[in-house]
């Protein structure tokens, strides 16, 4: 068999997202290469996609790490338009393809934990970081990445190994085995058909896939702002705020101000 000479260029017959993929075998971070690609609007929808990563980034600067081809690790880079910047609809966007892309493969309801980690029975599958730059491009001013980090065949031991209780794979918590490539295909692909929903102005699916994974709409939470934390029972939950009661006090909140949404009980 010919050797595959990496970084491979491929592609898929997408709209958008993944007409380019470029797939490395090692990279420092797939995020830091969509990055780099960030100064072309050409690139929009190019996908980088990488075996292992020796510099992965993660949320509130942590690292993150996994062995060679046993995690999806992908970036997408996007020029979105205005109506699109928003770090809700995209994180929602990201979360809800995972986790509709984890029922199509295994048959079982993944749940979102605010703002964007993916779980599965209860242990983190799927983290997602997304980073905007501006690009001072006159057409495209913000460039957007959004990196996905999807669990796919590591063991138990192994999360145990690296001290992480609290995250798992769709093997070890599945017992599946899932074909690398046909999962990182599926992830582009379901990308892809979301994104041209909410191109097309069409957030009604998205933002109700979003409430009922997350699955805090009528439950008593606690909210995590930047300054605050806030308790109350959460009565509305859409793109454009959380709707908060107390004692018969109320109080709206926009969800970028969120850090974290956690439910609560507590006496009454
Ligand atoms: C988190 O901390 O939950 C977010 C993790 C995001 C990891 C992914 S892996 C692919 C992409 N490249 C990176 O460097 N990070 C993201």
């Amino acid at each position: 068999m010919a050797e595959i000479i990496y970084p491979r260029i491929w592609t898929l017959p997408t709209r958008l997202i993944g007409r380019s993929v470029e797939e490395h075998d090692s990279i420092d971070s797939t995020n830091s290469r969509a990055l780099e690609l960030a100064q072309n609007s050409a690139n929009d929808g190019q996908v980088i996609l990488a075996h292992e990563q020796s510099a992965g980034r993660g949320q509130y600067g942590r690292t993150w790490s996994a062995p060679s081809r046993s995690s999806v690790l992908l970036s997408v880079l996007l020029f979105p338009p205005a109506a699109l910047r928003r770090p809700v609809i995209f994180t929602s966007w990201a979360a809800v393809a995972v986790g509709d892309l984890i029922f199509d493969l295994v048959g079982l309801q993944a749940k979102i934990k605010w703002p964007n980690d993916v779980l599965l029975h209860g242990k983190k599958v799927c983290g997602i970081l997304i980073e905007q730059r501006t690009t001072g491009l006159p057409d495209h001013p913000l460039a957007t990445i959004v990196g996905i980090g999807l669990n796919v065949s590591q063991s138990g031991e192994n999360f145990q190994a690296a001290n992480l209780p609290e995250a798992g794979s769709l093997l070890s918590l599945t017992g599946r085995s899932l074909d690398y490539s046909e999962v990182a295909e599926g992830l582009i692909r379901r990308l892809d058909d979301d994104y041209q929903e909410l191109l097309e102005g069409q957030y009604q699916t998205l933002e109700s896939q979003w409430i009922w994974r997350l699955g805090l709409l009528g439950r008593n939470v606690e909210v995590e702002l930047a300054d605050r934390r806030v308790q109350g029972r959460l009565l509305d939950l859409t793109f454009e705020g959380l709707l908060l009661e107390k004692d018969g006090c109320f109080e709206r909140i926009a969800p970028e101000q969120v850090r974290h949404v956690t439910e609560r009980t507590w006496p009454t």
